[in-house]
């Protein structure tokens, strides 16, 4: 149907643009926690830092990642796969991170690590894996309502804890 064909662009709009706008939001965070002096403040934008980043590898790892490898796995398989291996050392500086308080050892480091590892993988899939899900019009029609519905329950499950 050609109606349809048009909503294909939109669709990838729409998806990118989520993940690109968590990623400005997590980028802004770690920013901020560099100029925060207060350590109450420092903590709370680590927390929420954490708490979002959750959030965005689950979207990213429970329908973003599977849907591109089901549509074009020689395309798109190696860079998921270290995406996913990079996923899992930021999760394990979250985990880390969310057992410590702002006065221990290595609190800073371990944020401004995660900081770097973040920003690392940020410009890997804006610059590689978008651009390819771009080039090889891959539709995305259909992935942002579970997107959505994730980061709903990702974020409440996080308040209710
Ligand atoms: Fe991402
Ligand atoms: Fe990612």
């Amino acid at each position: 149907m050609a109606m349809n064909k048009s909503h294909a662009p939109a669709a990838q709009k729409g998806v990118l643009g989520m993940l690109i706008d968590d990623h400005r939001e997590a980028q802004r965070l770690f920013k901020e926690f560099k100029s925060a002096k207060d350590p109450a403040r420092q903590e709370e934008i680590v927390r929420h830092a954490c708490t979002a980043l959750t959030a965005h590898t689950k979207i990213e790892e429970e329908h973003f990642y599977p849907f591109l490898r089901d549509a074009d796995a020689d395309a798109f398989g190696s860079l998921l796969d270290e995406a996913t291996v990079e996923h899992a050392s930021a999760k394990d500086l979250i985990a880390q991170l969310e057992a410590m308080k702002p006065a221990d050892d290595l609190y800073e480091a371990h944020f401004t690590v995660l900081g770097e590892y973040t920003n690392h993988h940020i410009k890997e899939e804006e610059d590689e894996l978008f651009p390819k899900v771009i080039d090889k019009a891959i539709d995305l029609r259909g992935l942002e309502k579970p997107m959505e519905d994730t980061r709903r329950e990702a974020m409440s499950a996080k308040a209710s804890a």
